[in-house]
This record gives C-alpha cells, structure tokens and sequence, in this order.
C-alpha cells in the first residue's frame, strides 16, 4: 500500500498564487523566483487536512435589521489622521498603514497611540521590529516617554494574542509591523504570504470580537503593493497608505480602502527633527517659495478629498538632441502627459516632437485628478514659448482629446481656497459659476486652443 501523500502545494511569495507544481517564474504575477513550498492545510479555515474532520457549532443568525448604533470611533486628536480614517479609529476595525521602509510609518503610529493614550484608553504597542530600548528611545525624541502606552517587543501571534486576552481589551493594538509576526499555526517560514496571512487573520479576529481597534504595519514593495501581503488588504476595513519621498520633507496618508469613511482624503505631515507635524494648510506648503516668476509654472487649483489644495505644476520644455525625445513626469501620469502632448499638438498646431518635455508637481505631491489637466498645458506651452505665466493666477479643467476643456467638479471650493492665498485670476472651464464673492478674475475658455494663444501672446 502506498504511503499517504503529504499535501504539498507551491505559493507566490509575492502574489500569494498557489499552484501544483514549482516553477520559476509565478504565471499569476509574473515574478521570478518568488514560488516556494508550502505544506497545505493549516491556516484558518484550512486547519481540516491536518486536525481532521470536526463538527461545527451552529451560528444564530439575526435579521438584517436590528439596533446597529453609529460605529463608535476613538479620536486620536491627531487631525489629519483622524481626517483619513473617517472621523477616528472605528472600534473592532483592522487597518494596514503601508509605506517605504523609513517613511514615517512607526513614527506616526507611536504618536498616534501616545495621543489615544493620553486621552485615558488603553493602547498597547507591540514591536516585532525594533527592541524596547529603541522603541522607547524615539518616544523620548518625540517627548512621549511619558504617554501611558503599554509597550511590547514580541514576534509570536500567539503570544501577542494571550496577552491581548490577559486583561480587559485594550482601545487601540499597534503591530509594528505584520511581516515580522509568526505563527504556529502554519508551518512556513515568518514573512512568508502564508504566514503573514495567517497572523493578519487572527489579528482582525481578535479585532471583531474584542471591540479593540488593530494597526497592522506593512512595508510596501517598488511597485506600490505592499510587499508579500497583498492578501492582507482584503482582510482588513481600511488600508491607508503613507507616502512622500527621502527628499521632501512631507509626508502624505493616504486612504485607498476604507468601509467606515471616505477614500479620497489625505492627511498632510512634515517630519521634523521631533517627529511628524501636522500640516493644516497644504496649499502653502505645495506652492513652495514661490519668487519672481519664471517660464513653466502654473499653479493648479486641485482637490485632495474634500479639501482644496493648490500646488504648482513645473514644466521644462528644451530642444531635444536625441532621435526619441524625453519625457520624464514626477508626480503625475506618463499616460496623461502624452495625452495633453497629443492634444497640443493635434488640435492647438504646438509642436513638441523635437523637445524634451519635463514635468514636475512641486513638493513631492502626487496628483490623480484630470482637473490639473489645463494647468500642465499652460505649463508647458508657457514654458515652450518662455513667456512667464501671470503670477497670481490659477489654472483648472479637464482636457478632452478633441481638445476642449471640460468642467470640473467644486469649482467653487478651488477658486476659494485661491482666493484665500491671494490669487486673483483663475482659468477655468467654459460652465464655470463665478467666484461666490466676486473677488477672483474667472476667464472662461471652451478650446485648449483658446489658451494657448492667450499664453503665448504674453
Ligand atoms: P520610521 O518611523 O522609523 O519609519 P518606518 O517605520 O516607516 O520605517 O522613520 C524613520 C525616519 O524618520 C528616519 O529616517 C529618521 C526620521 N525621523 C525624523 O526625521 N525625525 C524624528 O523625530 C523621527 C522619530 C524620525
Ligand atoms: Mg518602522
């Protein structure tokens, strides 16, 4: 008789794909080397292959009505995090705050349990990366030493889970981060998707039941996903992203998941030499010094969420001596660039296939919105022409590929928060309402072309 096959099956450390067999490169996400052996079963709701067959309890079932009071939320009095989260942490809710190893991501969060402390709930930290003496020598940098924080430098789900349990749940559990943490109940490696899964998923239970509000931390690969556990942001009710780059000082949190809030907010931070400060003015801040004025900034009248935020957008427009010229953008979409090139070209007769075209949003911000659209254009042909933009003037519209220019949403909120800034002028979309208290200039322009000649007639 043959002996009984162990169970064996190959997963993606990246992607988190299983498959029969190994292979060097994963079908699924198409990373080499990243498949490695897992014995099957185990894990939760995997536990039937190696603990066999058990009968389950019976579940009562409720109707779908039924008292379901507002979701209770912890404050942490830190405004622009609590800005992301939806008004607070929700209590019994699991988030990922991902981000760059050395963004921020532990700074944040040691203040963030420090000020939910401080205000009499228990909150319990627990370090997988760093030892105490380190943990405890950044509280004293921040000035936190003293906040009432419970402090733990623990890798194992199981004990981090007894001593969660031990005592009345704490308010808020920070696991500093999730690629650390192991688990017995699954036999690979820590770090491993398996593993991390299994730790993320007895974390958000602890979560559910206990009514505790659980930070996992994770790190973020190149690409933006955080590394290993991509399974893990399904898992949890939030995902908040921590962004900025080694050469700013700023640091953006940004909601991409969020069942109790909104997704398009972000919280704007400085780190300082005495930790994160909470930046409530953005507009200020992405506008930068802003001197004389000089050929290729336009500042763009945008929205991040709910808030405005004006931020310049700087173009390079320079004869190329190569045969494919260049066009290098950081902080907004390639794509996009060569949209509104094609559309220069095609529609408004600006020749561009012989110039290296450079664009750059001040500040280390990163933009999504179309609105700034009108902004880039008036950017790079100002820059094309090297005629100055008027400097107290914003841009905003989307442009379409017949090369109009779009309406867009809060128009009203844009052209307030310039005028708080002190601008005067604003370029807008044909449809555009004036500003409520008269005080800006509105041009309204129906055809990219339209601007383009005002741009370059000076
Ligand atoms: P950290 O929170 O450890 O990042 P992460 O947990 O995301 O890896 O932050 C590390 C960086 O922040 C490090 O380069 C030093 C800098 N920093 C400051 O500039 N000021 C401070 O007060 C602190 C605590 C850190
Ligand atoms: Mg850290």
């Amino acid at each position: 008789m043959a002996a009984p096959k162990r169970a064996v099956q190959f997963v993606c450390q990246v992607c988190g794909a299983v498959t029969g067999k190994w292979s060097g490169r994963c079908e699924s996400c198409g990373e080499w080397n990243t498949i490695a052996e897992e014995t099957a079963g185990g894990g939760v709701g995997g536990g039937g292959a190696l603990r066999g067959a058990q009968k389950g309890r019976v579940v009562a079932l409720v109707p779908l009505a039924g008292s379901a009071p507002e979701a209770p939320r912890h404050v942490s009095g830190i405004g622009e995090l609590d800005r992301v989260t939806g008004g607070g942490f929700v209590r019994g809710s699991a988030l990922l705050v991902g981000g760059d190893p050395g963004i921020g991501k532990s700074t944040l969060l040691i203040q963030a349990a420090a000020a939910l402390a401080g205000t009499g709930r228990p909150v319990v930290y627990v370090s997988g990366e760093e030892a105490i003496a380190q943990v405890r020598l950044r509280a004293e940098r921040l000035g936190l030493a003293a906040a009432p924080v419970g402090l733990a430098a623990e890798t194992s789900v199981e004990d981090i889970l007894a001593t969660l349990t031990a005592g009345p749940p704490p308010a808020l559990v920070v696991i500093d981060s999730i690629q650390t943490l192991w688990t017995t109940l699954v036999e690979s490696a820590p770090g491993t998707v398996i593993q991390v899964r299994a730790a993320a998923q007895a974390l958000v239970r602890y979560a559910k039941q206990s009514g505790a509000t659980v930070i996992l931390v994770g790190h973020v690969t190149k690409d933006g996903s955080i590394a290993g556990p991509r399974v893990v942001e399904h898992m949890v009710d939030a995902v908040l992203y921590f962004e900025g780059d080694g050469a700013h000082r700023f640091r953006v949190l940004r909601a991409v998941k969020n069942r109790f809030g909104p997704t398009d907010e972000i919280g704007v931070f400085e780190m300082t030499g005495t930790g994160l400060r909470e930046v409530t003015n953005p507009s200020e801040l992405f506008l930068g010094e802003r001197g004389r004025s000089s050929p290729g900034a336009a500042v763009f009248a945008g929205m991040e969420g709910t808030r405005p935020v004006l931020v310049e957008i700087q173009a390079l427009v320079a004869p190329s001596a190569l045969g494919t010229p260049r066009r290098a953008v950081v902080g907004w979409d390639g794509s996009r660039l060569a949209m509104i090139l094609a559309v220069l070209e095609t529609r408004c007769g600006v020749r561009l296939g012989g110039h290296d075209v450079y664009l750059n949003v001040a500040g280390g911000l990163r933009i999504a919105e179309p609105a700034a659209d009108v902004a880039v254009a008036a950017a790079l042909v100002s820059s094309l022409a090297g005629v100055a933009l008027e400097q107290d003037c914003v841009y905003f519209g989307e442009v379409s590929l017949s090369g109009s220019v779009r309406p867009v949403s809060h128009a009203q909120s844009r052209l307030k928060e310039a005028q708080k800034l002190g601008f005067v002028r604003a370029v807008v979309p044909e449809a555009t309402a004036d500003d409520e208290d008269g005080r800006i200039g509105v041009k309204r322009v129906t055809a990219l072309s339209d601007l383009v000649a005002a741009v370059a007639a000076g």
